[in-house]
């Protein structure tokens, strides 16, 4: 493996999370091409507890023999804040496959917080590091506040977030991650004039299918990810055909790996200069996100939305760069 001059430098804030965990494989594979340098990992909570999450994330990591990348422990979030995403998930959040992996190696009690990981390392190296966050923006919206400015102090913010021009997966409206915690989301939002959205108007065209799996998995059928991902895949399958989300085809959305097609493969989007507003105090519509789509003069754009995708180039890159990783 060769490192370029320039790989892009990536902290993950994620709430493992099936769809999480494929995106996970997805740039460890890019990190072992010397395609990305992962600089931390921060957990949040959102799919399932922090603490899970952050095991998840550490029995992840050592999946692919990472253990040494540092993880954050997701910072606390309101008393009243809404539900988790277990009955999607698994109550462990990997398919209960959680036991079937190595144990986490990370310490959860005396891991940092993510907010301060994110604050320490965007000090440390202003303007190099892309923020992917694929989970409710919890820890984004700490550091900021913490530590006002803190988010203009990275290269780039892509999220998983929001649903513009089509339902939302929780509420008719909103989206999970932006339900979540939509305080957040608006401070996250405020926060630069340049956040990359791919929303569920991308993400809900991006089915992984059990064909895909296979042939990932068809590459070394008796490596430990080859194992995981196949049933991983199946436990995901089952749940999104389950909830009819995948209109009957036997596959699930891949919704967070969408973040590293526009990072690595960006010829697979189309985005839109817009300002995103986020509902944070709707009766019914709370979490939703909104874009002015009238044929009217604009202001104030803060963020790059996508809102098109190509779903055989994407699919094309994700699975070669899988079976990349389980050749290994
Ligand atoms: C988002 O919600 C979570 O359940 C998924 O992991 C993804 O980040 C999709 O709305
Ligand atoms: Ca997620």
């Amino acid at each position: 493996m060769v490192t370029q001059l320039n790989t892009p430098k990536i902290i993950l804030d994620t709430d493992p999370g099936g769809d999480d965990l494929f995106a996970f494989l997805w740039l460890q594979s890019l990190v072992k091409q010397g395609l990305a340098e992962l600089v931390a990992v921060t957990t949040t909570d959102g799919n399932v507890s922090a603490q899970k999450t952050f095991s998840n994330a550490s029995q992840i990591l050592g999946l692919g023999g990472f253990h040494h990348i540092e993880v954050g422990r997701g910072v606390a979030r309101r008393e009243d804040a809404a539900e988790n995403a277990a009955h999607i998930h698994g109550s462990d959040g990997m398919g209960k496959l959680s036991t079937t992996l190595t144990s986490a190696t990370h310490a959860y009690e005396t891991a940092r917080y993510s907010d301060q990981i994110i604050i320490d390392k965007l000090n440390a190296a202003p303007g190099e590091i892309t923020v992917v966050a694929i989970g409710p923006l919890t820890n984004l919206a700490a550091a900021e506040v913490k530590s006002p400015g803190i988010l203009k102090k990275a290269r780039e913010i892509v999220l998983m977030a929001g649903a513009f021009h089509c339902s939302g997966n929780v509420t008719p409206h909103a989206e999970f991650n932006v339900w979540f915690n939509p305080q957040a989301a608006e401070t996250v939002f405020n926060s630069r004039d340049d956040i990359v959205v791919l929303p569920l108007d991308v993400t809900t065209q991006l089915i992984f299918t059990r064909e895909m799996a296979q042939a990932v998995s068809q590459v070394n059928p008796e490596s430990e990810i080859a194992k995981f991902l196949v049933s991983l895949c199946e436990f995901m399958v089952g749940t999104a055909l389950g909830y009819r989300e995948t209109g009957g085809i036997n596959g699930f959305f891949v919704h967070d790996a969408a973040t590293l097609g526009y990072l690595f493969y960006p010829e697979t989007l189309m985005l839109r200069r817009v300002r995103v507003r986020i509902e944070t105090k709707g009766e019914w519509t709370c979490g939703q996100t909104l874009i002015d789509s009238r044929p009217a003069p604009k202001t104030g754009a803060n963020a790059w939305v996508a809102l098109q995708v190509d779903q055989t180039r994407f699919f094309t890159s994700f699975v070669e760069d899988l079976k990349y990783f389980i050749r290994q």
